[in-house]
Parts: C-alpha cells; sequence; structure tokens
C-alpha cells in the first residue's frame, strides 16, 4: 500500500482548504471546499471534518482563511480576533483544534503567506508522525501478543485517515500490522450514535484490503471477553498530563473489557495530542452534543416525543487502563506509571 491509497481528508488548495465531507461517506466522496470561516466553522461542528490531528490542521488553516477574509472585505482587528476565536472554539475536547490555530496565530502579522507555511508544515508532520506510530505501534503488540499467529485488533471509532493529515493513527497501526502480513481481522465498533466507525474506519479498511467486521458497540466487551481480539488499538483527542486519554464516547467500556481479559489496551495518538496543561482527566472539556442525534434514525425519531437523551461526544479513560500510548517518538506504558507529561520531546 502506497501513502496516495489512503483518503486525504484535509488539502490547501491555495486559496482555501478542500475537505472531504465525511457526513455523506460511505454513499459519496463528496469534497467541500471551504473559503470563509462561517463555512469551517459550520463543517467542524457537524463532523464534515472530524478527528483531533484533522482537526488541528483545519485550525490551523483557519486562521489562513479569516486572513483572506479579512483583507477581502476590509475586517479591523477585533473582527479577524472573533473570527479566528470562532475556529478556536468550535469544538472543545479535541486539543489539537486550538493548539493549531494557537501554532499559527503568532505568524498573524507576518501574513497569509507565512501563515499557511506553517499549517502546511503541521499538515506535512502529521503524515510522517502517523507512519512512526504505525511502526512503533505494530512493534510494541508484535513483541506483545500474537505469538508469531495473526492478530485481532478491535477499534472504536475513526481514527484512520480522514481524522488526520493521512494513514492514521490507531488505523495507521492496523495499516502496519497488515503490510507485515500480521493482521487478521479488525473488528470496527459502528459508533453511535454518528457512526464514524461503520460509516468510515469501515469505507477506509475496504478501500485498503484489510479484512474487517463491523459490530455494534454493545457487542465489543463481549467479543473481548470471549477471546475473540487480541488488542483494542484507539485514537485520542486529548491525553492529559498523567495519561488520562479523552476519546469517542465508548472507549472506556471498550478499556474495562480490556482490563478484564487481560489484553493490551492501546492509545495511538501524537505529541500534538497530550496536553500537558490539562493535568488530569477531570479537567478535559467533555463537548455534549444535540440529542436529536441519539433521537432519531436517518432523520426517523427513536424515542417518543418529548424524550430527552444525553449525548457526551467523548469519556475519559483513566490513565491506570491505557497499556501504552503509542506516539511517534516511541511507545509509553502509560497504566505502568509513564505519564505522558513528564516524557514529552
Ligand atoms: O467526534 P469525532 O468524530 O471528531 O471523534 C473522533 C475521535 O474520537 C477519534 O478517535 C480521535 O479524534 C482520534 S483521530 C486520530
Amino acid at each position: 500500500m502506497t501513502a496516495d491509497d489512503d483518503a486525504r481528508a484535509i488539502e490547501w488548495t491555495g486559496t482555501g482548504l478542500r475537505l472531504i465531507d465525511q457526513t455523506v461517506l460511505p454513499a459519496r466522496l463528496v469534497y467541500l471546499d471551504v473559503a470563509d470561516v462561517d463555512t469551517l466553522v459550520d463543517a467542524i461542528v457537524r463532523l464534515a471534518v472530524r478527528g483531533a490531528p484533522a482537526l488541528g490542521v483545519a485550525g490551523a488553516f483557519g486562521v489562513a482563511i479569516a486572513l483572506r477574509q479579512a483583507a477581502a472585505q476590509g475586517w479591523d482587528a477585533a473582527t479577524l480576533d472573533d473570527a479566528i476565536a470562532r475556529v478556536r472554539e468550535a469544538r472543545p475536547t479535541a486539543v489539537n483544534l486550538a493548539a493549531g490555530v494557537d501554532r499559527v496565530r503568532p505568524l498573524v502579522p507576518k501574513g497569509v503567506d507565512a501563515v499557511v507555511a506553517e499549517a502546511q508544515a503541521l499538515l506535512d508532520e502529521d503524515v510522517r508522525g502517523n507512519r512512526a506510530i504505525g511502526a512503533h505501534g505494530a512493534d510494541w503488540i508484535l513483541a506483545r501478543v500474537g505469538e508469531g499467529r495473526r492478530l485481532r485488533v478491535l477499534t472504536h471509532c475513526n481514527a484512520g485517515a480522514l481524522a488526520t493529515a493521512g494513514w492514521g493513527t490507531a488505523l495507521g497501526v492496523v495499516r502496519e500490522l497488515h503490510a507485515r502480513d500480521r493482521l487478521e481481522v479488525v473488528y470496527a465498533d459502528e459508533t453511535r450514535p454518528l457512526l464514524q466507525g461503520s460509516r468510515l474506519t469501515a469505507w477506509e479498511l475496504e478501500r485498503a484490503g484489510v479484512p474487517y467486521f463491523v459490530q455494534a458497540d454493545a457487542a465489543a466487551a463481549s467479543t473481548i471477553l470471549r477471546g475473540l481480539v487480541d488488542v483494542a488499538v484507539i485514537g485520542a483527542d486529548r491525553v492529559a498530563a498523567n495519561g488520562d486519554t479523552a476519546n469517542k464516547v465508548g472507549s472506556v467500556g471498550v478499556a474495562l473489557a480490556c482490563r478484564a481479559a487481560g489484553i493490551p489496551f492501546v492509545v495511538a495518538a501524537p505529541w500534538s495530542t497530550v496536553d500537558p496543561a490539562t493535568p488530569s482527566g477531570e479537567a478535559i472539556p467533555i463537548e455534549e452534543r444535540p440529542g436529536g442525534e441519539v433521537l432519531t434514525w436517518g432523520g426517523a425519531p427513536v424515542g417518543p416525543p418529548g424524550a430527552r437523551a444525553f449525548n457526551p461526544a467523548f469519556d475519559v479513560t483513566p490513565a491506570h487502563l491505557v497499556s501504552a500510548l503509542v506516539t511517534e517518538t516511541g511507545v509509553l506504558e502509560v497504566s505502568a506509571g509513564m505519564a505522558p507529561g513528564r516524557s514529552a520531546p
């Protein structure tokens, strides 16, 4: 598999961002051109672009979009600041979004080209980092499980090429195991309510020729306890200094089942997702999304009129359940006491 076989979820065209509109996958591969801040914020809020590293890149290029719009429409400094703040705060949990904005913001006085160059550097670093995460993750997993056979890997949500600048974090590990002919099958949790697992992860695995099953989220614990899974590998939206990890809601249930079954629970994430300023999971802001996402299916109601939904988009897995944090520089055995806040490069 070459680097070009995976999807390019996010690209700078010279005048704006071209995104794969992830709300319409897998039915259609549709691109969305974004040249203004309102359209970008809307794309982030409705998950047309999503996944922590991809949000970081979108945030960085979002500053360039705001600058171009400011020049075209004669914005004053306060209007520009407000536009950049709206991009930065469009979603709260993935630290990459704010970090992407903050990385390029000091370059605003130097103009659009300087901002675009730094945003492109972030994008390129992410692709390179994902390749390294894939290799480190596969090495660590193969040294601990498998005993020479092909592995059965469970993943939750989508931490693939679509969620990053390319290749993927958790799916980068999966792609690497597949390339080494050490992958038997992936169990892809469907990921209620927005189905990032069945719509997006399955779409990527299909394109990559990786064998997989989609399973209901509710099946995950039993699949693990029945001995059908060798290792779970997920991505992250924010890793606190102590190793507590926020990821798509349902991840902590997978981690608990892995602990009960005695198999590793692996988090694959770049250092850009580690937030040393957040001491522990309690301080991670958890996005709550509209109840309608839970109470409708394909536009039809699945609850009685008046039903209320609780719809947290993420949960926090405590550090003691995280066997390994795989970054682009290597692996930290978090549950064994290797806190990322003490090891940041
Ligand atoms: O709500 P989403 O789809 O943005 O949530 C995405 C996830 O939870 C991913 O697992 C995470 O961002 C890691 S992506 C490499």
